[in-house]
């Protein structure tokens, strides 16, 4: 099925995510591309299987998404592509060719920008047999899940992201930043609880790493209840376990997810995943409207 808009959908986990089946999505014309896109927004993650995709191909899928954003980890784009990240153990030339164990710890991307990124495509090249496993905890089922009470405490609360914080305390790598990065990536303040703009559907947003403090709380208190919450919002009535194919497309909504990469026998196995990013929009909590 290519020239249709009558997707064939099944969902990942129930209330979250689609597999869509039947479909060959390099060749599809765009008004298929787009009902691709409708059921990403709805459903938070959109699954495709079995395909052949050149960079070409990737490039024009996601840009159906929005305008593509690019990576400042230039030394691991696909050459010719800068908007194509690899994420790989393999060395080619005794040098890697992707980054390694990049995704480990539950985040959403971007979240230290003013404008975090919408979604995340990874494109499967080479998949270990067991282990890599990539997970999505859906955050509109966690909100929706929490006691009159917890929402009330919750619902206006304001995140401190930062970008330094996040690279000098990352679990696998921390790096002091340089003085032009940190200017170049300023702290912003962000809605813990987060309303999507297609349906105002409220997610719970919280993320590690880039949360430095919750506006008005002390700390520890103030990251205990970050931890308290990312706990709560990926225990497994939350999550959808993503188990890799080559040749498996998966993107998934930024806005109302968390995801986390997980480990493999990186001395047994190889993984190589291509992925990009579509550019987002200044996230609002409830009672605000689009910037
Ligand atoms: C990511 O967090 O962007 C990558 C996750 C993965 O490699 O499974």
């Amino acid at each position: 099925m290519n020239q249709a808009t009558e997707l064939h959908k099944r969902e990942l986990r129930p209330g979250f995510g689609v597999e869509i089946t039947d479909l060959d999505i390099a060749v599809a014309d765009s008004a298929t591309r787009a009902a691709v896109v409708d059921a990403f927004s709805k459903h938070g993650a959109v699954l495709l299987r079995g395909q052949k995709m050149n960079p070409d191909d990737l490039i024009k899928y996601l840009s159906a998404f929005g305008e593509l954003e690019g990576h400042t980890q230039t030394q691991f784009t696909l050459p010719g592509y800068p908007n194509i990240f690899i994420l790989s153990n393999r060395e080619e030339n005794g040098r890697p060719i992707g980054a390694h164990n990049d995704g480990v710890g539950w985040h959403t991307d971007f979240s230290y920008k003013d404008k975090p990124v919408k979604c995340t495509m990874l494109y499967a090249i080479e998949v270990p047999p067991e282990g890599s496993d990539t997970i999505l905890a859906d955050g509109c089922a966690a909100y929706e899940a929490l006691d009159a009470a917890k929402k009330e405490q919750l619902n206006d609360l304001v995140l401190h992201h930062s970008y330094k914080h996040f690279m000098e305390t990352r679990q696998y790598g921390g790096t002091k930043l340089s003085k032009e990065m940190e200017a170049e990536n300023p702290d912003v303040f962000h809605p813990l609880i987060r309303v999507h703009p297609i349906d105002g559907r409220r997610a719970l947003w919280v993320s590690t790493g880039t949360v430095k403090e919750i506006v008005g709380m002390a700390n520890p208190q103030g990251l205990e209840l970050i931890d308290e919450l990312v706990e709560f919002m990926t225990q497994d009535q939350f999550t959808y376990r993503h188990k890799w194919q080559v040749g498996d497309l998966l993107v998934w909504d930024n806005r109302c997810t968390l995801h986390t990469g997980t480990l493999y026998d990186d001395t047994r196995y190889i993984r190589t995943m291509h992925r990009m990013w579509a550019k987002g929009d200044k996230p609002y909590g409830i009672g605000e409207v689009a910037a």
